[in-house]
């Protein structure tokens, strides 16, 4: 016999008895986001490799070290390290036709090739919603109030809100330029990473988290840079337009103006949601505004805005929510009487389960006290009399009833 076959390094088996609170949060979010009019899409999990060094960009730590790539028929195909990029979907279907605006969500598994930490995995899961066809500030005031009242519904309520402006390509590139000219210097002192970033991308370098890059940012020159005000008129009333409407909405933010994303798609708005019970990995949502991106992928220019959420970093923030029990245990003396009870019973629309073991009727009632709300009593006796009896397991009480009547108060004492 061979070796166990372990599971991935960076993945993880969600059990049985994990699958509640999974399914609490996934019908949270199809209960939240149909609230607001949004529909949800599926879209496959492998796409062509261009999309993403397309759609997320080359200079991206996703598209440069992190994607599950590999050649099929001489085609370079990807497994999805995100879905924003699903827009293709959008273009393809040409739902650039739909009135605006185009609201979708989704939720399923993504994969990055990062180093496994705690709330960082190879596959994980996502949650996510995206608007296409609003240019204004109410579309991002309503896609954070959004992503707060999904995270309200499965109870997570003190979260920080950070949000920042990263402006336009316009005045993003004067920007770049100053933190050149400012760390031109420090160059040789920065990670790996950020001389990369340096030339590459140098917005990025604000969101390193080297310690000794971090301390080099944290130099008085070099952040009175960071905090200057750069973006133009046009950006900057947008921002301060979003303000507005989440004081409004009373939703407390904070602006944190290292906030810049890990994506190149972004323009003006940006946000994340962190949780301080999460350790490193803090963020529970980030989204922003991608208004060029459905351009960029060749469909017709049309701004969006949305976000995307951590399914296991949600898990891990709220109480596992047990199992429900079972709604009747069939206990009889004969294993076809149970199974045909049994299904009786599920036809009348509630859960039910019987001994395929077939063990000693001690044994089935122990099973159901456990296991079950009800355990129903379905022996030779009550077969001859076309009844069954009825035990509430937990008021202890118990009577003979019809099939009929069984239905009833299933309904009404479950
Ligand atoms: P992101 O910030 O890369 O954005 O990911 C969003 C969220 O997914 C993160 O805040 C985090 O909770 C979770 N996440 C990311 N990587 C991992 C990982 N390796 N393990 C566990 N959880 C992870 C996006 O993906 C954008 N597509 C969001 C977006 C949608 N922007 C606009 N629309």
């Amino acid at each position: 016999m061979g070796k166990i076959i372990k599971i991935q390094k960076g993945c993880k088996d969600i059990l049985p008895e994990n699958v509640t609170t999974w399914q609490f949060i996934e019908e949270k979010a199809r209960e939240t986001f149909s609230k607001a009019g949004f529909k949800e899409i599926r879209t496959p999990i492998f796409e062509a490799t261009e999309l993403f060094q397309r759609g997320v960009g080359d200079t991206t730590d996703i598209v440069n070290k992190e994607m599950y790539t590999f050649e099929k028929s001489e085609r370079s195909i990807t497994l999805r390290p995100e879905n924003t990029a699903g827009v293709r979907a959008y273009i393809e279907n040409g739902m650039h036709k739909l009135p605006t605006p185009v609201k979708l969500y989704y939720m399923g598994p993504m994969f990055r090739y990062e180093r496994p930490q705690a709330g960082r995995q190879r596959q994980f899961s996502q949650v996510g919603v995206e608007m296409f066809g609003i240019e204004t500030p109410i579309a991002d005031a309503e896609i954070i109030a959004l992503a707060v009242d999904y995270l309200k519904s499965v109870g997570l309520n003190d979260l920080d809100v950070e949000i920042n402006s990263i402006g336009c390509p316009k005045c993003r590139d004067e920007y770049k330029n100053k933190i050149k000219e400012v760390l031109k210097d420090e160059l040789p002192n920065l990670c790996e990473d950020c001389q990369v970033r340096y030339h590459k991308n140098p917005l990025r370098l604000l969101d390193c988290k080297v310690e000794s890059c971090k301390k080099i940012f944290e130099k008085p020159e070099i952040q009175k840079v960071i905090q200057s005000d750069y973006i133009c008129e046009e950006c900057s009333q947008h921002f301060e337009e979003l303000k507005l409407y989440l004081e409004k909405l009373n939703i407390n933010y904070k602006i944190n103006k290292l906030l810049v994303r890990g994506l190149d798609y972004y323009n003006r708005t940006v946000f994340e949601i962190k949780s301080n019970n999460l350790g490193t990995q803090n963020a529970v949502c980030g989204g922003g505004r991608y208004d060029t991106l459905v351009g960029n992928l060749s469909g017709q220019p049309t701004p969006a805005i949305g976000f995307a959420m951590g399914m296991e970093r949600l898990i891990s923030l709220i109480p596992q929510i047990e199992n429900p029990k079972l709604d009747v245990f069939v206990v009889s003396d004969n294993i076809s009487n149970a199974l045909y009870c049994a299904q009786k019973i599920r036809e009348m629309g509630f859960s039910a389960e019987f001994d395929l073991n077939n063990r000693k009727f001690s044994k089935q009632l122990e099973k159901a006290s456990k296991t079950a709300k009800f355990a129903v009593f379905y022996c030779e006796n009550e077969v001859q009399k076309n009844v069954v009896n009825i035990k509430n397991l937990s008021l202890s009480t118990q009577k003979e009833v019809s099939f009929e009547e069984l239905g009833s108060i299933l309904h009404n004492e479950r």
